[in-house]
């Protein structure tokens, strides 16, 4: 039973209310529900409940009230933030039986569906009347629209298609204060007031609880093409990505891979990646066939001004969803390469690629930190994974040391200390870096406006 200082009566009156499918209360039980996708974050709930209406998820909310507990929504943990990690007095509200299409209107181009379906089931379901939901997380399997939404998480086609946020037209949301409310409408354009439901989008949580989720979706690309470049440096890599932006071409995807991210794809999933090459670069170009023909020429021309060691279209649907495939495996392929590995979100103008990335291999080597790099370049969303281990208390410190330096260098170039993985436990110290002291009230009091009881993931972003 969980008990953690907490009044027994309390957890009686919640057991007592729900059927005991809904509620998870075991020590056992609770161990999934104690951590996310980051390593080094891990702290036990008070129980999982699975609502199956709003009432049950307002009674909770109230009784979390009248119990000085807290409520943290949380859809399959896939963060790389710790936003999904419980902390002290937590229910966690898991929303993943809520996975349902709710409307599908292909006269509107939209999908209208519950925050536990997968990004992938909503992949699917546009697919089937050729149409394209682009936000693409590397967890899109198992990670769900409502966790996507708390964290507008991003992917790698965000460089031409943008991130969640661009495609939330609506949501339902429940309110600390138990009020359940719409934001957002089937209409491309809205100009009436301040844009609510941007606020819920990357709020980890911490504002409201998310019950449903109108998506825009947009026609299905007819063609892609990939090409993958090596380079013999990371930094010619870096450049030649700002040179493709300079040169005004947008392809749907670029990506860059350094060497210890390729040999730790290739030992765990094979695909034909040149394991010898420092850098490499993966760029898809997708529309009209004409205009992807067109895309590929140029970027090639500008490729072949830096240098590269090769530069291989692939041949066929099968290679370049083999690369792809290979390409989201890398976080999956780079944990197994040390203990305890940490990776970062990074991002920075994309004119400071190439500054960027030489300070991340200084850093690396001024703190004996081995740092892996794998990036969506074309967003100049940075990957930097730190290989740790945690039973290396000086190792560790230096990780966290080195990891700081990078954010501040991020900052001191116009960037942003996470691209797409949000706040959560993992950032917040550096949070403070990048906002002015009255910015960061400001996020503060909107925090303290819808949620003055701080019942809802308290302790992420900021404290
Ligand atoms: C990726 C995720 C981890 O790009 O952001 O692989
Ligand atoms: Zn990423």
């Amino acid at each position: 039973m969980a008990s953690l200082n907490f009044s027994n009566e309390a957890l009686k009156s919640l057991i007592d209310h729900f059927p005991e499918s809904s509620l998870l209360i075991s020590k056992e039980d609770l161990i999934p529900y104690s951590f996310d996708a980051t390593a080094t974050f891990y702290h036990a709930p008070l129980a999982v409940l699975f609502p199956s209406s709003i009432e049950d998820i307002l009674w909770v909310l109230q009784w979390a009230k009248s119990n000085h507990a807290c409520i943290l929504p949380r859809g399959s943990g896939t963060s790389l933030s710790g936003a999904a990690v419980p902390q002290k007095n937590s229910i966690v509200l898991s929303m993943t039986k809520w996975n349902k299409i709710l409307e599908a209107d292909p006269y509107n181009l939209t999908l209208l569906v519950e925050p536990g379906i997968t990004t992938q089931a909503v992949q699917e379901e546009a697919a089937k009347f050729s149409l394209f939901y682009p936000p693409d997380p590397g967890s899109y399997k198992i990670s769900t629209i409502g966790g996507n939404v708390g964290h507008n998480s991003g992917g790698i086609r965000g460089l031409k298609y943008g991130v969640t946020r661009n495609y939330v037209l609506g949501m339902e949301v429940v309110l600390p204060n138990g009020q359940v409310i719409w934001l957002g409408n089937k209409c491309v354009k809205d100009s009436a007031g301040y844009s609510l439901k941007d606020l819920f989008i990357g709020s980890e949580g911490t504002l409201g609880i998310v019950t449903k989720v109108l998506l825009r979706l947009i026609p299905k690309p007819q063609e892609r093409q990939v090409i993958l470049a090596s380079f013999p440096t990371l930094e010619v890599a870096s450049e030649a990505t700002s040179a493709i932006i300079k040169a005004a071409l947008i392809p749907s995807a670029l990506e860059f891979l350094d060497q210890k991210t390729i040999e730790c794809i290739e030992s765990y999933s094979p695909a034909g990646f040149p394991k010898e090459s420092q850098a490499v670069l993966l760029i898809e170009s997708d529309g009209h066939p004409q205009a992807v023909r067109d895309e590929i020429t140029r970027i090639s021309q500008v490729l072949k001004q830096y240098g590269p060691l090769e530069i291989r279209i692939a041949e066929n649907p099968k290679q370049q969803e083999q690369l792809w495939s290979a390409r989201k495996v890398a976080f999956s392929a780079l944990a197994r390469k040390a203990p305890t590995v940490l990776l970062e979100d990074v991002t920075v103008p994309r004119s400071s690629l190439a500054q960027m990335i030489r300070k991340i291999q200084q850093i690396s080597k001024a703190y004996a930190v081995e740092i892996a790099v794998y990036a969506h370049m074309g967003d100049g969303n940075l990957h930097p994974v730190f290989l740790g281990d945690e039973k290396n208390k000086d190792l560790m410190e230096r990780v966290f040391r080195a990891m700081k330096e990078i954010f501040l260098y991020a900052i001191k170039l116009g960037g942003t200390i996470t691209g797409e993985h949000g706040v959560g436990l993992a950032k917040k110290e550096f949070l403070a870096y990048q906002y002015k002291s009255e910015e960061f009230q400001l996020l503060k009091n909107i925090k303290k406006i819808l949620d003055p009881e701080n019942l809802l993931n308290p302790g992420k972003i900021f404290d």
